[in-house]
Order: structure tokens, then C-alpha cells, then sequence
């Protein structure tokens, strides 16, 4: 009775989780989607302590107070990070999250080898629950390393590494042959050494411009452990939510990909068939820039009728999406068309620009994506480049040498005239010099991007004054 009780509400948790996946895939519905899957959640950890009390053999209240004391735990550190986190860490904090579901599936697969009978279809799921999630382990803390930059992005190129990581999964097959026959230890402890080396080559091997695939890899790498923990446990619930995350971050990767024109299968493989990876391209004299000041680019952006700004990681570090969204509303009450386009790799985080735009309450539907919005560039008299970079550079599309080739971008150098905000000439993540900023209808604002855009919006106060005072 009460088994089934449990089954019925995970399966109305499972509902829930589908239906919060939808939410979350649109800005308007997000907040809906967030909120059902919090109580998917609480319906799954409710029905799960439940089935513990039942199942377990010690008493009532030991488990209860087990259950309590790891709740405690897992709950403190978690308010903790989730309150202290800034958003430009978000993608090393999900980096670093994702390593945690790694690492409990190699705990629940070496739990159950231990505690479990012997039999062919539990020791398969053992073993892959024990290989995705040592992969993913130690996947998610080399992802983790490169985002907060505490190692370089740059790719590892050892030699042969191909080979080696062809070399690691006929290993996993064989020691998975010897593991089934024998049910002995060392296949799995051996298998489990060749995983953690695969995971960390993997990522390692990855150059700094394809980390956007990476971080949503390990997504759906974390979703197909957390899947084999759940055959493991024979928890429906977890099968279920495992697969919902292993698939919906594949689609991800694969949109991700796309975006960034690259091959999926050659990322996944960690740069299989790229010679070279993502280099830093040497400095070519790229001639000269120009620079403004904000009270220039207020006259300009009065004069104008359209305007365009492109986000990028530049705006989330200088928080700047405040000011942006103010003086998106004061050139919008003088009758300025202002529309944002956004790059799917803008940030550090896919939806990164979305969510900060959001957050500063600018309307849903100005904010168009690339695709949406690169027709109407050459139409447009002023682009804003807020702390944009590579999804800006025109190298992506006229170098073919340049590490970015091919690379879909914003290509704002069409419109009348360009502004940059940055802090000085340096270049963005994945290292290559921007020729946007040398062409003639291209000027550089240079400071902290909140700071120029506060200095905007006074100069813009300063020149209506002086208009009323004239008038
Ligand atoms: P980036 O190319 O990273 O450039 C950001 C620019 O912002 C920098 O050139 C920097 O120049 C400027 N900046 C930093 N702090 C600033 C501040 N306080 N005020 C003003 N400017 C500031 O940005 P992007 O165009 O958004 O491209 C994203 C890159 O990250 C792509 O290469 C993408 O592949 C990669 N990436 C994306 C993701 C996802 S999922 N979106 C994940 C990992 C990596 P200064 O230092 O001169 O100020």
C-alpha cells in the first residue's frame, strides 16, 4: 500500500519535472517552471524518506535522524553557496555540482557491488554507473578549474591523445568482461582508476572556446550517472530525472555546437581530430583604434532612431545590466528603437545574457537572438557593445586561420556605427585579437561597462537640461 503510494507520487513528481523542463525553455514561463520543479522536488525527497523509513533496519527514529542530519548538511552548504554565489561563478559552481553527481555514483555503484548479490544485469549496471560517474567526476572538477581560471583554458595537446582515450575505453570493455565473469573487485577498482584519468584527459584536452559544449556535456554527463544510480537503487524517480538531465543537456550540447559551427562528436571526444585546438593567435598590427566619451555616445544615441546593443561576459562582471536597462528605457521614451541580440555562447553560461537582462526587468520581446537580429544590423544607425568580445569578431567569418573560424557572430561591424565597452584592448576567452575594434565606424569607450553606462545616462540628463534651459 504505502510502496505504492510512493510510486504514484514519484510518478506525479516525474510529471512535475517534464513540466518544469518546458517552463524553464522560455523567459515568460521560467519562473512557473522553476517553482514546479521545486515542488517536484520536495514530493521526491518526502516519498524518498519516506520508503527509507520503511525499508530500513534501524529504528524509526536513527533513520529519521540520519535523514536529518545530511539534510542539515547538504541544505546548509547549499543556502550557503547559493547566497554567497556571484553570477559571473555560476558556470564553475554548476561545473562543481555536476562533480558531486559524479562522485555519488561511484559511491552508490562500489555500495551496491559490495552489498548487492552478484548477477550479470546488476553487475553491468555497476559498472557503467561507476564509469559515467567517475568520468564525470573528475570531468566536472578539470570544467570547474578551467572556468574559475585557477588552471589554464588552454588545450592540452598530449601527443597521441586519441590514441589514449581510444586506448581507455577498449581497457573499460575488457576489464568489463573480467568484472562480469569474476565479480572480483580489481576490474572495478582498475576500471575505475582508466575513468577518472578519461574524465580528466577529456576536459583537459578541451581548448577554452569550446568550454560552453563542455559545461552543458557534463550536464547531460551528471544526468546519465545520477540514470545508472537509479537502476543501481531500483528508484524509478531517479531513472526517470536522470534521463530527463542526460537528454535535455545533449540537446543542449548539440544547440551549443551548432552555434558555434563546431563539430558534436569532436567535442565530445575532447577535440577528437583537431590538430591544433584553440590557440592563442599572435597579435597581428591590427592599426589604429579610436576612442570616445560617454557624452559622445549620448549625443550619438540621441540622434539615432535604432539602436542595438549586444551583451557579453563584460556586463555581467561589471553588473552593468542596471544602467543598461535604464537607459534602454529613457532612449525608448524619446521614440528610439532599442532591441539587444544576444549570441547563444554570450557569457559564461548558456541563456547567461538572458537571465541578467531578466534580472534588471527589460522587456522579453526586444531581446532577440542572433539569428533574429544580424539581418537588421546594417540598418542600424548605433550598436552598443557591452563587454562582448569573440561573439562580436568578424575574424569568425573572414580569417580562416583565426582559432574562432566559423563561428556564427553578431556581425554589428554593419551597422552605421559601433561602440565597444571595455576596459582596455585585451582579448576575450578564447584569446583572439578582435579586428572589430580597429575598423573606422568602430570606437572604443574604455572603463568598467557600469560605470560608462552610469556616465551615459548623467550626460544624457545633462543634455536634456540644457535643452529645456535653451528652449
Ligand atoms: P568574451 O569574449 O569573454 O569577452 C568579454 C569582454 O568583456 C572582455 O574582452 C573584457 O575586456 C570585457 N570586460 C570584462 N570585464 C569588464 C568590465 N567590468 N567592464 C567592461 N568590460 C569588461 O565575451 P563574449 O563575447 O560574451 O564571449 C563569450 C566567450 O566565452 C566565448 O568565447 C564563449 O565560447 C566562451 N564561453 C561561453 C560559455 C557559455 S555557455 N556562454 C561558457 C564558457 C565559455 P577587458 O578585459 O578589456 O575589459
Amino acid at each position: 500500500m504505502l510502496t505504492s503510494l510512493v510510486q504514484a507520487v514519484y510518478l506525479l513528481a516525474a510529471v512535475l519535472f517534464i513540466l518544469s523542463l518546458a517552463g524553464l525553455s522560455r523567459p515568460e514561463s521560467a519562473r512557473r517552471g522553476n517553482v514546479l520543479g521545486m515542488v517536484g522536488m520536495v514530493l521526491a525527497l518526502a516519498a524518498t524518506v519516506v520508503l527509507s523509513l520503511q525499508n530500513s533496519e534501524r529504528s524509526v527514529v536513527v533513520t529519521l535522524l540520519l535523514i536529518a542530519l545530511v539534510f542539515a548538511i547538504g541544505a546548509g552548504a547549499g543556502i550557503w553557496r547559493a547566497r554567497s554565489v556571484e553570477m559571473t561563478q555560476m558556470p564553475e559552481m554548476i561545473a562543481i555540482l555536476h562533480s558531486f553527481v559524479g562522485l555519488a555514483a561511484v559511491l552508490v555503484g562500489f555500495n551496491s557491488y559490495f552489498t548487492e548479490p552478484a548477477e550479470a544485469v546488476h553487475q553491468v549496471e555497476v559498472y557503467l554507473g561507476v564509469l559515467i560517474g567517475a568520468v564525470t567526476f573528475t570531468g566536472s572538477i578539470v570544467a570547474y578549474l578551467k572556468l574559475s581560471a585557477k588552471i589554464s583554458s588552454a588545450p592540452l595537446m598530449l601527443p597521441g591523445r586519441n590514441m589514449l582515450n581510444l586506448g581507455a575505453l577498449v581497457a573499460s570493455a575488457g576489464l568489463m568482461a573480467w568484472f562480469i565473469a569474476d565479480n572480483a573487485a580489481a576490474p572495478l577498482i582498475a576500471m575505475t582508476v582508466v575513468a577518472l584519468a578519461l574524465g580528466w584527459h577529456l576536459v583537459a584536452s578541451i581548448g577554452g572556446g569550446d568550454m560552453p559544449v563542455v559545461v552543458s556535456m557534463l550536464n547531460s554527463y551528471s544526468g546519465w550517472a545520477a540514470a545508472a544510480a537509479g537502476f543501481m537503487l531500483s528508484n524509478d524517480l531517479l531513472i526517470i530525472t536522470g534521463a530527463l538531465v542526460g537528454s535535455s543537456g545533449a540537446i543542449l550540447s548539440y544547440i551549443m555546437c551548432k552555434a558555434m559551427n563546431r563539430s558534436f562528436i569532436s567535442v565530445i571526444l575532447g577535440g577528437f581530430g583537431v590538430d591544433t585546438g584553440t590557440v592563442v593567435a599572435p597579435a597581428a598590427d591590427q592599426g589604429e583604434h579610436r576612442e570616445v566619451t560617454a557624452a559622445e555616445v549620448a549625443e550619438m544615441l540621441v540622434q539615432a532612431r535604432s539602436v542595438v546593443i549586444t551583451p557579453g561576459y563584460g556586463m555581467a562582471v561589471a553588473k552593468a545590466q542596471y544602467p543598461v536597462a535604464d537607459l534602454t528605457a529613457r532612449l525608448r521614451a524619446q521614440g528610439i528603437q532599442v532591441r539587444f541580440g544576444v549570441h547563444p555562447v554570450a557569457g559564461r553560461l548558456p541563456g547567461h545574457m538572458n537571465v541578467l537582462l531578466a534580472e534588471a526587468k527589460v522587456p522579453y520581446d526586444i531581446v532577440l537572438e542572433m539569428d533574429e537580429i544580424n539581418d537588421d544590423l546594417a540598418e542600424t544607425d548605433v550598436v552598443l557593445v557591452i563587454g562582448a568580445n569573440d561573439t562580436v569578431n568578424p575574424a569568425a567569418l573572414e580569417d580562416p586561420g583565426s582559432p574562432i573560424a566559423g563561428m556564427p557572430v553578431l556581425e554589428v561591424w554593419k551597422a552605421h556605427q559601433v561602440v565597444v565597452f571595455k576596459r582596455s584592448m585585451a582579448t576575450g576567452y578564447a584569446g583572439v585579437q578582435n579586428p572589430l575594434f580597429f575598423r573606422e565606424n568602430t570606437a572604443m569607450l574604455f572603463g568598467d561597462a557600469k560605470q560608462r553606462v552610469d556616465d551615459i545616462l548623467a550626460a544624457l540628463t545633462t543634455q536634456a537640461a540644457e535643452a529645456v534651459h535653451a528652449g
